[in-house]
């Protein structure tokens, strides 16, 4: 089935996020954007290190010789890791039929939209106010809804989709990271899963982003990116309007995932 989609008529648009060449058991981390996928790919890049059993720690400057941006290129060579023994690569692709494993790791939208306006405002690609952002349609909730609604409906029995929360990251990340390894066929020894943690709590990322800035490092990124890293930020940010809105949008979907939290 896999072979006849891939083989099949030209899905441009999906093909441009598409691995070249891709290979059969390439992990795709997906995500809606500002869902926690840099931190997830520290905590990976920092295990698959020490499994490989080199004296290196990830930064914003190395990421993505491990955990490659799909967005950033598409031409991948293999990893330069021993360890896992396959490419994984950091996707926000909606819905993608050529991809065959799959972790999608969902943020509570409501924070979503307010780390969205933030950087959005940073990079200043968004002008308008919070409340605007919320009801784009291009990067507001209906956005979220399609790019979750779009996972959980349309994936086809040969793919392989895993779904983790980067709210239970952030209160049992070695309970989540335990799963993650155990579905990938991998029972990873605790002091492993402990170092990542540390290597890449909050702290740890916001200090080698301002290095990496103060020294001008190439870093994909440049700006304040690690901005607060917490869960539940809009219940200062947000107006109960704007959450009356997300909940009625993405009514369905917050039941789903329990992301049922108003203001108090
Ligand atoms: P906030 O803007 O709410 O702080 P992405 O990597 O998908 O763009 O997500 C960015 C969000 O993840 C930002 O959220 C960022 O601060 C948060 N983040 C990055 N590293 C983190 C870490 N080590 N622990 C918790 N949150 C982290």
């Amino acid at each position: 089935m896999y072979e006849k989609i891939v083989k099949g008529p030209a899905n441009y648009k999906h093909k441009l996020l598409l691995a070249d060449p891709p290979y059969h058991d390439d992990l795709y981390l997906v995500s809606f954007p500002k869902s926690g996928v840099t931190w997830l790919s520290f905590l990976m890049a920092n295990i698959h290190l020490q499994c490989s059993r080199l004296d290196a720690t990830a930064t914003f400057f190395n990421l993505e010789s491990y955990i490659p941006d799909i967005h950033l290129t598409r031409s991948l060579k293999d990893s330069i890791l021993t360890f896992p023994g396959f490419r994984i690569i950091k996707s926000h692709s909606e819905y993608n039929p050529f991809y065959r494993r799959i972790i999608y790791l969902m943020r509570d939208p409501k924070d979503v939209m307010v780390s969205y306006y933030y950087f959005m405002k940073k990079l200043g690609w968004f002008n308008g106010s919070i409340s605007e952002l919320i009801r784009s349609k291009s990067y507001g909730i209906d956005a979220w809804c399609r790019h979750t609604q779009s996972w959980l409906n349309k994936t086809h029995a040969f793919q392989q989709i895993n779904v983790i929360k980067y709210e239970d990251m952030k209160r049992e990340p070695r309970k989540v990271l335990d799963r993650v390894y155990s579905i990938l066929g991998f029972k990873l020894p605790q002091i492993i899963l402990d170092e990542a943690i540390d290597r890449s709590a909050f702290d740890e990322m916001k200090k080698n982003e301002e290095y990496c800035i103060k020294w001008k490092l190439s870093s994909p990124k440049g700006y304040s990116f690690m901005r607060k890293g917490i869960t539940g930020d809009f219940k200062s940010e947000l107006t109960e309007a704007d959450v009356d809105y997300i909940q009625n949008k993405a009514k369905h979907l917050l039941e789903i995932f329990n992301y049922e939290d108003i203001l108090a």
